[in-house]
């Protein structure tokens, strides 16, 4: 009977803590989120605001290195919310999910402060790095939906990732990224000029080859009407 009183009481501890952390998010989600109608029905329906919650309690516990537990809150807020978030990330002040399902945060990802990111975002690694495998993300970020980021790279604050990017190398700050794989589009909202290609330089011998085949062609045409003209 005692063990029943101390779970209910956990459970509800727990609660009470997630429901601190949620309802700390809800103004800044407020003002980010042009779909948001009012303050409880994101506290309620939010599911990246309850992963996000989830998270923070579940790296408490992993940096306590009680794995198993932080593991468990972890699968069981991705059980309800299609967000999967590692226990050991490191997440910043104002993370946001918007719609959510199908992320995936790997264990040494770490995020600034006030990053959003959308449904189907993966920030994992290559399976070619050992420790330190997953991205850093700096301050007010933005990975749009289906972008994958993979390896234990940077990617600059202020910078936007494209929907569906695929992005393997350093992002430096305030740049917009996009494509597969991802190149540097705009920095500082200035289009970035595309790079010479040295690789698809048309071939000058080919070219003249070219140029003599369309000439006997023309020769071919004017022999024949001189023959014809004859006859
Ligand atoms: C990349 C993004 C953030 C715009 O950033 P921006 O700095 O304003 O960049 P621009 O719109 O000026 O686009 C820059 C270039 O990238 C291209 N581009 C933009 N988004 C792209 C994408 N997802 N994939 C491929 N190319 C893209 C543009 O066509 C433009 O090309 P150009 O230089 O040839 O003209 C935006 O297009 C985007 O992808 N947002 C994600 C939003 C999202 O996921 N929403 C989900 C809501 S449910």
């Amino acid at each position: 009977m005692i063990a029943l009183y101390i779970f209910a009481a956990l459970i509800i501890a727990y609660f009470l803590v997630f429901s601190v952390i949620v309802a700390i998010e809800v103004p800044k989600i407020m003002d980010r989120d042009p779909a948001a109608r009012n303050p409880l029905e994101i506290f309620l329906l939010y599911s990246g605001l309850h992963a996000v919650a989830n998270h923070r309690i579940a790296h408490v516990f992993y940096k306590l290195k009680l794995f198993f537990i932080a593991r468990l809150i972890s699968q069981t807020s991705r059980a309800i919310t299609g967000i999967e978030i590692h226990p050991g990330a490191k997440i910043g002040k104002g993370f946001f999910i918007d719609h959510g399902m199908g992320v995936v945060i790997g264990e040494t990802t770490v995020i600034g402060d006030n990053c959003t990111i959308y449904q189907n975002v993966t920030l994992g690694g290559t399976g070619k790095d050992k420790g330190k495998r997953h991205p850093t993300i700096g301050n007010n970020v933005m990975i749009g939906s289906g972008a994958k980021v993979l390896g234990p790279f940077t990617v600059g604050s202020n910078s936007k990732i494209a929907a569906n990017a695929v992005v393997l190398s350093e992002v430096p700050e305030n740049s917009t990224c996009v494509g597969v794989p991802a190149r540097v589009v705009r920095i500082n909202n200035k289009k970035v000029a595309a790079e010479l290609d040295q690789i698809h330089i048309p071939d000058p011998v080919s070219q003249e080859i070219c140029k003599m085949h369309m000439l006997i062609d023309e020769l071919n045409k004017k022999i024949e009407k001189l023959e014809g003209d004859k006859q």
